[in-house]
């Protein structure tokens, strides 16, 4: 699908970013000219992030051309998401030619982080595709999309638009009722004005402000938010407790409200001076490279804190399984006498260690998607673990035999060994070309995963099962099945 965007600034070459790497080829009009390299730097910092934060393998990377005119990036675009300054004239100007220039069942989306969708649609052709898509940065990284229409926007418009941010792994909070500022932004700019009459008031710096978030709450934030948070704080008491015990401090108040300290030179001076030393010298760039890391680190972390994952954790598993499910497994004949092909990837340069060497655990993690395909190719699906049975590893022996470097493309076959109704002894191996470069011996176990016990296999499964293992069977056992570690190589 073509995304044409407006706008190709922080905002924008965000979203370049996602969509490109979703596997959209973007059209993009912005009319600086240095625009073509900045949106390229982002979506580099953003290729090496997602490669990263996902384990199954990306979608083909769409294209990115930067085009002359907000007609040309309208041209042959299924979507449009406009991202230009946050100025009122500005937007309505160029949201009125891209609907002018796409057909009218183009959604067509704003960034804007504040103005009102019934003001930013009025003089459009077709109102009733526009809707306000307010994303958060990184837009590469950051799910959330705040989704808001006017008064004139259908509610297909809405639906559809949701969609295709769930698409490309966001989650999109669909909001009742447009409001300046939407949802999310009345919270940041309360915490915000208050962060700044604190640094005015010279009660604290700015690191010292952001020390009091990173340490606590803003922990807790990330998967709680702040209401259930809390309730928890309440004690076996829960809100009603809570309230009963801060509410009253309310009304004290201990905060600012809605007052703002003069923006003078002296406190603009007294904030780029606090931020400048909180920065200690490091880039634009290298700040958001670090900022990448923890946001895919925290986002990691959330998915395995539980089954299906946390807040953002459960929308990268969802994301996951979305890729998981679109990539084809390779085309497998169950009859032929050879190992079937499971797997393949290309190994990212974040993979290597400090020899430059693929990490030791990323041979485990190939293995494991290898695995992983070989269960979808016996029948255990999707459907297959929402009926409640899955397979589980319950032993795994790695052996390493040469190392693999960045770009190396590892090719992983899967030969099966063993079966009965409950287990499957399975042996890996992994490859570059005619080279094996390590091999992992499995034992996986058949589970009721409600009941968390072993149990026998669906008879679809076991009849596939038995195809291979007819097939396999002609196949000389691996050398390196059954080894001990430490056991000499020739035997
Ligand atoms: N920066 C954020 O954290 C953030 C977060 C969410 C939403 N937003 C919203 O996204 C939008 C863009 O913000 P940004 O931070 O990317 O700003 P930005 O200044 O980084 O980028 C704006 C870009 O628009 C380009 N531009 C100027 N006039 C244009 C025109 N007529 N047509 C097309 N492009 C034009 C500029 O050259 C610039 O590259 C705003 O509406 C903002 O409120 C920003």
């Amino acid at each position: 699908m073509i995304v044409g965007l407006l706008g190709g600034g922080v905002i924008g070459a965000g979203w370049a970013a996602r969509f490109a790497l979703n596997g959209h080829d973007v059209r993009l009009y912005d009319p600086d000219p240095d625009a073509e390299r900045k949106v390229g730097e982002v979506v580099a910092n953003a290729r090496r992030a997602m490669r990263k934060l996902v384990m199954p393998a990306l979608p083909a990377e769409g294209s990115i051309s930067v085009v002359g005119s907000p007609d040309d990036a309208a041209h042959g675009s299924r979507f449009i998401q406009e991202s230009a300054p946050e100025r009122l004239d500005v937007k309505r100007e160029l949201l009125q030619r891209a609907s002018r220039a796409a057909p009218a069942e183009v959604v067509i989306a704003s960034s804007t982080s504040g103005l009102l969708p019934t003001s930013l649609q009025d003089g459009m052709s077709h109102p009733e595709r526009f809707v306000v898509g307010h994303p958060f940065n990184p837009v590469y990284l950051l799910p959330l999309v705040e989704v808001c229409g006017g008064a004139r926007t259908a509610p297909a418009t809405v639906a559809a638009a949701a969609d295709l941010y769930r698409g490309v792994g966001m989650q999109p909070l669909v909001l009742g009722k447009e409001i300046d500022g939407f949802v999310a932004d009345r919270l940041l700019e309360a915490l915000w004005r208050e962060a700044l009459w604190l640094v005015n008031d010279g009660v604290a710096t700015a690191e010292e402000i952001d020390d009091a978030i990173r340490f606590g709450a803003g922990l807790r934030w990330s998967f709680m938010g702040t209401f259930l948070t809390y309730r928890i704080a309440g004690g076996e008491a829960g809100m009603r407790h809570f309230m009963e015990q801060f509410g009253p401090a309310l009304k004290w108040p201990w905060t600012k409200l809605t007052d703002v300290p003069d923006l003078t030179d002296a406190l603009l001076d007294r904030l780029v001076a606090q931020s400048d030393q909180q920065a200690g010298g490091r880039s634009i760039r290298a700040l958001e490279v670090m900022r990448d890391d923890c946001l895919v680190a925290v986002m990691q972390g959330l998915r395995s804190a539980a089954p299906g994952g946390v807040a953002a954790g459960a929308v990268l598993d969802r994301y996951e399984r979305q890729l998981f499910g679109a990539t084809p497994a390779p085309p497998v004949d169950l009859d032929a006498p050879a190992p079937v092909v499971a797997h393949e990837v290309r190994v990212p340069a974040e993979w290597t260690d400090y020899n430059g060497h693929l990490n030791d655990s990323r041979y485990l993690r190939i293995a494991s998607e290898a695995c992983d395909r070989f269960l979808r190719l016996i029948g255990v699906d999707a459907q297959y673990l929402a009926d409640g049975h899955s397979y589980y590893t319950a032993e795994c022996h790695l052996a390493y035999a040469a190392a693999a470097r960045g770009g190396d493309v590892v090719r992983a076959t899967a030969q099966l060994l063993h079966h009965d109704p409950k287990r499957i002894h399975l042996f890996i191996a992994l490859w570059r070309g005619g080279d094996q470069l390590a091999t992992a011996e499995l034992m996986l176990l058949h589970v009721d995963t409600a009941e968390s016990r072993a149990c026998a296999a669906d008879p679809t499964v076991l009849s596939t099962l038995e195809r291979l293992a007819a097939a396999h069977s002609a196949l000389p056992t691996p050398r390196q099945a059954g080894r001990s570690v430490g056991q000499p190589k020739s035997i």
